[in-house]
């Protein structure tokens, strides 16, 4: 039995707890959250013991592994003290709002040699899988993507230097995927706006708006449209154009693969959640970080590409990664 702690238990905890019911070789012990309501509430759904701080839930006579599912700019040092005390950890994405302190966690997290795993849900789609085997050995020359949707119900999350806006905490997902499956990043032009808030006067400091070019270490090229207020066209898309195939992820889910001799679309009927929490549990109970499809180091990976963006955007040139 893999004994649990958590440590923010707000929005995504639920899903996690959900995913976390079905597993019979993991129970959720302990939780802390800066609203105790929020805790009580977890308390209640699964039997965990509220702690009256973060510290307390790092106690590892009582948890194997701890999920930090804090807001990016409330993550502290618990990294450091999780591995300090030998417990295994899984950190929701994106892992910060400053890169040289999220790389000196992941170095930190790689040396103890602990179970880790950064939240990239998607990667666990098994649609997904068959795209990444389906490119193995392709070269994808140019990329397109999008993501368009709503903002986050939270304070955070509208205040650039907590949350990083909808690139860095939303459309993270995306850029993760074109990592994943093409390959790393070298540069980044990003133009990013907040006009539409300007004139809403909403009270934010995120931009609502972003049109962002990119180069890959392989030569390809690419561009990502995003955008967090646009309710009357939501979702997301990544096209993968070769010389002698294509490939359409829509809604990180559904695939279709063309190329001489196919014509395939697929959706997932997997829960990505689910079988991420299952990767984790199950890595933990066998000691085997090889099932975790997204280890903290390569999360890091993510973040530096989106901030590069941020930093592009403000600076108004191209930024190398
Ligand atoms: N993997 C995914 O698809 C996914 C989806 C949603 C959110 N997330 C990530 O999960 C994290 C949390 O997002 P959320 O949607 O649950 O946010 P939320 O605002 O719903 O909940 C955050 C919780 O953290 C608590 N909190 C804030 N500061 C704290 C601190 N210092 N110590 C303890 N508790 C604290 C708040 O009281 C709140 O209950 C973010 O990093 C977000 O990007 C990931």
């Amino acid at each position: 039995m893999v004994n649990i702690g958590f440590i923010g238990a707000g929005g995504i905890t639920q899903n996690h707890i959900q995913a976390l019911k079905l597993l019979s070789n993991a129970q959720v012990v302990s939780v802390y959250d800066a609203n105790r309501e929020a805790a009580v509430r977890l308390s209640e759904a699964t039997g965990a013991q509220v702690m009256d701080s973060a510290d307390q839930v790092l106690d590892r006579s009582r948890i194997d592994a701890v999920y930090i599912c804090t807001p990016q700019f409330a993550r502290g040092n618990l990294e450091e003290t999780a591995v300090e005390r030998g417990i295994h950890l899984f950190v929701e994405k994106p892992l910060g709002i400053d890169l040289e302190v999220a790389l000196k966690k992941a170095e930190m997290i790689e040396q103890s040699g602990l179970i880790n795993a950064a939240g990239y849900c998607l990667r666990y789609y098994d649609t997904l899988q068959e795209v990444k085997q389906y490119l193995q050995g392709k070269h994808v020359h140019l990329i397109q993507a999008h993501r368009f949707g709503t903002a986050h119900s939270s304070r955070w999350w509208w205040q650039l230097e907590q949350s990083g806006g909808h690139l860095v905490d939303a459309v993270t997902h995306q850029v993760d995927l074109i990592r994943y499956l093409v390959g790393e990043f070298s540069e980044v032009y990003s133009q990013s706006s907040n006009s539409a808030f300007a004139r809403m006067k909403q009270e934010s400091t995120i931009y609502d708006a972003g049109a962002l070019s990119f180069g890959l270490e392989s030569g390809a090229v690419g561009s990502i449209t995003e955008s967090c207020l646009s309710p009357y066209c939501r979702g997301s898309e990544i096209k993968l154009f070769g010389a002698d195939f294509y490939v359409h992820i829509e809604n990180n889910k559904k695939v279709t693969i063309m190329d001489g001799s196919r014509h395939i679309t697929q959706t997932s009927q997997l829960n990505a959640m689910y079988e991420e929490n299952r990767a984790f549990v199950n890595a933990v109970e066998s000691g085997r970080q090889d099932l975790i499809l997204s280890s903290y180091a390569d999360g890091a990976k993510t973040l530096a590409f989106t901030l590069a963006a941020n930093r592009s955007a403000a600076e108004k040139r191209a930024v190398a990664l």
